[in-house]
């Protein structure tokens, strides 16, 4: 499973990718927003530096929600580097787009789906990721991990190539949960990655051996 980071803060998505285990970005325009990006060349020119950042595919969302408009703005930034997939809401407007975009080989990423029949319809039209919003389907009382699972199984019989970005984590269970289902990438915060690495035990091991490490010193130092 590919890790993506889902932000807009260029701090984190450094520090995801100094971990050397970072495969890509997804962003949206809430995430654009939260880091004080307005206006079309400000957007661009952040699409710009995260792709400095990154060598792996960079979701950059349209903000229109007709075709005419879709096409335009995807367009634009997919010219701004080869690695800028174009994020498309799961609109009949975007299923057109997605379409589009895929028969001019520009990547794509469906997103806001939340469920199967709106995963084969991505598939379909021939996105190159789709989305679906795991944390949001628990939000709901549903279960989002269920979801993913389902989508992998429609997508393995039905040899569906569009690859299963599972989005909207808010933990590190969910990113374990999510590989477990078939997810093809999972996209979430700095958080539920970090906290992969913590283990109580690992913290207890590790304090114990630095400290035998320290007794090991001085009896060498004492050898000397
Ligand atoms: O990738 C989608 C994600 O940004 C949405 O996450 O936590 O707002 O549901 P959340």
């Amino acid at each position: 499973m590919k890790f993506f980071i889902d932000t807009a803060n260029l701090a984190h998505i450094k520090e995801a990718h100094d971990l050397g285990i970072l495969d890509g970005v997804t962003t949206n325009p809430s995430l654009m927003a939260k880091e004080g990006i307005k206006g079309t060349q400000a957007t661009l020119d952040h699409y710009k530096a995260i792709c400095e950042i990154v060598d792996g595919d960079i979701s950059a969302e349209v903000l229109s929600t007709d075709f005419d408009s879709m096409v335009e703005e995807g367009e634009t930034l997919a010219a701004l580097h080869p690695n800028i997939v174009v994020k498309v809401p799961m609109i009949k407007d975007g299923l057109k787009a997605i379409k589009y975009f895929s028969d001019k080989g520009i990547k794509t990423n469906c997103t806001l789906v939340f469920s199967a029949g709106q995963a084969i319809l991505a598939a379909k039209a021939g996105a190159t990721y789709v989305s679906p919003f795991l944390g949001r389907v628990d939000d709901i009382g549903w279960d989002g991990v269920q979801l993913i699972e389902q989508i992998a199984n429609i997508y393995a019989i039905q040899g569906y190539e569009t690859q299963i970005l599972a989005a909207s984590i808010r933990s590190s269970l969910h990113i374990v949960k999510c590989a477990e289902a078939g997810a093809h990438v999972c996209t979430c915060p700095l958080e539920p990655i970090l906290g992969l690495l913590t283990h109580p035990l690992t913290a207890s091991g590790l304090a114990k051996f630095v400290a035998d490490a320290e007794k090991m010193k001085e009896i060498m130092q004492e050898q000397e």
